[in-house]
């Protein structure tokens, strides 16, 4: 199932345009840094214009050349998404990363995945022919998720393999980045040998997004992962199990998603 992908020789995307949601910190920012590399200009979805500046001058001090901007975005803002949207006028492909792991399991649905399908809604007609990738876990592939993260995790994941379904002009594609360290993750030594080796950092845990926007072999509804036991590595191109696969489960979460959000995504 796997092509042969190097994350250090990614394909040059001049004339291209990416935009990542939460690209501020953490995955999303490795995700912009690296995208940026190609040539493509890279679009920083952030909720504050200072954060994305200062990630945008460290994305600089990294690609020179970098082509960059800010787009102001709220997630868990469901009203303003449209005018976020209508700021672009060409998309290549949206990298949905922008999450969070909260108490509050309302804002934290609306955030990680309303919020993203409200979203992709607004950008559909300038993504025909483009992609959707979307940032799931490790957690989402869980049967039954065990909290509520992993459910919006999971969330998110149905949806993008119902938009490939429902929607096949633009391509829609998962992605998990394993586990990646930060800084509320205990520092190696503490951790158990088996913890210890598998953690990696977050710029390998931008490979497997990277790769979904970029990687021409890839195709609709299929999910790149960290190779070494889906956790950490090369990203590689994992199979789509379980309730992952569920369709009707899928068309669930698409349909109560339209009710909660109002909008649908269609191809214009
Ligand atoms: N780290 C891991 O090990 C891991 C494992 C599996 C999956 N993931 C997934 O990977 C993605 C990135 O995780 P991360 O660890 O890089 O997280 P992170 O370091 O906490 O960064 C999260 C990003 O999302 C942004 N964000 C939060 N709420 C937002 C909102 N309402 N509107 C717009 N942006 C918002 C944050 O912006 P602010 O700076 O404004 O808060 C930040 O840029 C998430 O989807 C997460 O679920 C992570």
């Amino acid at each position: 199932m796997t092509t042969r992908w190097n994350v250090h020789r990614l394909p040059r995307a001049e004339g291209k345009t990416y935009l990542v949601t939460g690209a501020n910190a953490g995955i999303g920012y490795h995700v912009a840094e690296q995208l940026a590399t190609t040539g493509a200009t890279v679009v920083l979805g952030s909720r504050s214009a200072a954060k994305a500046d200062d990630a945008m001058a460290s994305i600089r001090a990294v690609v020179p050349d970098a082509r960059l901007r800010h787009l102001q975005l709220d997630l868990s803002d469901l009203a303003s998404l449209k005018t976020s949207a209508d700021e672009l006028d060409s998309l290549d492909a949206v990298v949905c990363n922008a999450g969070v792991q909260i108490d509050d399991a309302d804002l934290m649905y609306a955030t990680n995945h309303l919020g993203h399908f409200a979203l992709v809604h607004w950008l559909m007609p300038l993504l025909v022919g483009g992609r959707v990738v979307t940032t799931g876990s490790f957690v989402g592939k869980d049967e039954p998720p065990k909290d509520a993260y992993a459910r919006s995790k999971q969330a998110q994941m149905l949806f993008a393999f119902e938009l490939d379904r429902r929607v096949p002009e633009v391509m829609s594609v998962v992605n998990h980045p394993g586990g990646a360290l930060d800084s509320l993750t205990p520092p190696r030594k503490l951790l158990s040998l088996p913890a210890a080796l598998l953690l990696q950092g977050k710029d390998a845990g931008a490979w497997p997004a990277v790769r979904a926007v970029l990687d021409p072999d890839l195709r609709g509804g299929q999910m790149v992962g960290p190779r070494v036991f889906g956790l950490c590595g090369e990203p590689r191109i994992e199979p789509v199990r379980g309730q992952l696969a569920d369709g009707e489960l899928a068309a669930r979460v698409w349909e109560e998603s339209v009710e909660l959000t109002g909008v649908e995504p269609r191809c214009p």
